[in-house]
């Protein structure tokens, strides 16, 4: 074996015995899974309205946008999901990527000019974390949903210019970021407040319009916002929303829009009609929130520790990686998916079952997916 190939096989190996091989599963598409570990939050990825309006923009459009949109033009379902996306969201406008991770690397790195302090919870996703990184800036990263932290970090930096960096709800534990007093903190330093809604996006918030509108900072002139379009809305891309000349900044000046080929039109129009479906959906928000509710009542009564169902995502925690990997396997076998996070993706050294709920369901699949998980726990 070529060297480089013998270097990676070790490092394999190092992780195997870690307990931390990662391997791809296959996936039908009929498959019988009961789904868990998918965010498909409102069962809006196969909702007949959403892949009818997609099919159409595939047949005008084709598969794909084949280039950016400042070279290739700016379709009218691009335009047509950036509003209603500012709408929804309470923002003057709002710029569509090709994916959630884009749209944060994008975000942050706008947002930084050479002398900005970024302070970064240290839950964040890693979008947040390479968007800090590739911007250059000088990062401090605070503790967990902890404001005085974000304000002492403030402090120690008078006069420079600074953006605090967090998810609403974050993506490992489900948990709420304290995103009032985030704020308040931030405007005090005169600071910018920017906020992933990944994981709210049509979860919280009035009309599910995320986890910034529930806090009552829509439309902040000191607040962006940016979320991924591939889980609630069942599709993918990601957006970044705030005000109208930050957008114009990010069309002219951001790199992973400008040298990125645009999200397919085929998948913008299938969200645009999603996002339709999420905003007029709070009989299916209902619904998530009492299985979250179940969830937690559920497998806490069976002695698990369980996170709080503050949205969507639960997590369960698991005796170590391999424990965990174990427990995934069991409850794949008997079909039902979960996520097993390990070390080096939760933000600490604890292992756990991820359980991303969706309303879209079969109550009854979902009452048994409850049982198989108490029953393969190690
Ligand atoms: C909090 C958070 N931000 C950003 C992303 C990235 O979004 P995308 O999958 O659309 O790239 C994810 C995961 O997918 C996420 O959980």
């Amino acid at each position: 074996m070529a060297d480089w190939l013998a270097a990676l096989h070790r490092r394999a190996e190092l992780r195997a015995k870690a307990g931390l091989t990662r391997r791809l599963r296959p996936r039908a598409a009929e498959d019988a899974v009961v789904d868990l570990a998918g965010n498909d939050y409102l069962g809006l990825a196969t909702h007949p309205e959403v892949t009818a309006a997609a099919g159409r923009a595939l047949a005008a459009y084709g598969l794909g946008a084949t280039g950016s949109r400042l070279v290739r033009g700016s379709t009218d379902v691009h335009h047509g999901l950036e509003a209603a996306l500012a709408d929804w969201l309470g923002t003057d406008g709002s710029l569509v990527f090709s994916s959630g991770y884009l749209a944060n690397l994008g975000a942050v790195r706008a947002l930084a000019q050479p002398r900005t302090l970024l302070v970064s919870d240290a839950h964040n996703h890693a979008s947040l974390i390479d968007g800090c990184r590739i911007s250059g800036a000088e990062t401090v990263v605070t503790p967990h949903a902890d404001p005085a932290a974000v304000a002492a970090a403030l402090s120690a930096a008078p006069g420079r210019p600074a953006v605090v960096i967090t998810e609403s709800v974050f993506s490992v534990d489900g948990d709420l970021a304290p995103l009032a007093e985030l704020h308040a903190v931030a405007r005090r330093h005169g600071a910018l407040l920017l906020v992933d809604d990944a994981h709210a996006l049509g979860v919280t918030g009035p009309s599910g319009a995320g986890g910034v509108a529930a806090a009552g900072l829509a439309g902040e002139p000191d607040v962006v916002v940016t979320a991924t379009l591939s889980k609630a809305l069942g599709g993918a891309g990601g957006v970044v929303a705030g005000p109208a000349e930050f957008v114009r900044h990010l069309v002219e000046t951001g790199r992973t829009f400008i040298f990125d080929t645009a999200l397919p039109p085929a998948v913008a129009a299938g969200v645009r009609a999603a996002l339709d479906l999420a905003r007029a959906g709070d009989h299916l928000r209902a619904e998530l929130a009492e299985r979250a509710a179940e969830t937690v009542r559920r497998l806490r009564a069976a002695g698990l520790t369980v996170s709080a169902p503050d949205a969507a995502v639960v997590s369960v925690t698991a005796p170590g990686p391999e424990a965990a990997t174990a427990w995934a396997a069991g409850c794949a076998d008997r079909g039902v998916a979960v996520g097993c996070f390990r070390p080096p993706s939760t933000p600490d050294s604890r292992s756990r079952l991820r359980l991303t709920i969706s309303a879209g369901v079969p109550r009854a699949e979902f009452e048994r997916a409850l049982d198989v998980i108490v029953e393969c726990a190690p």
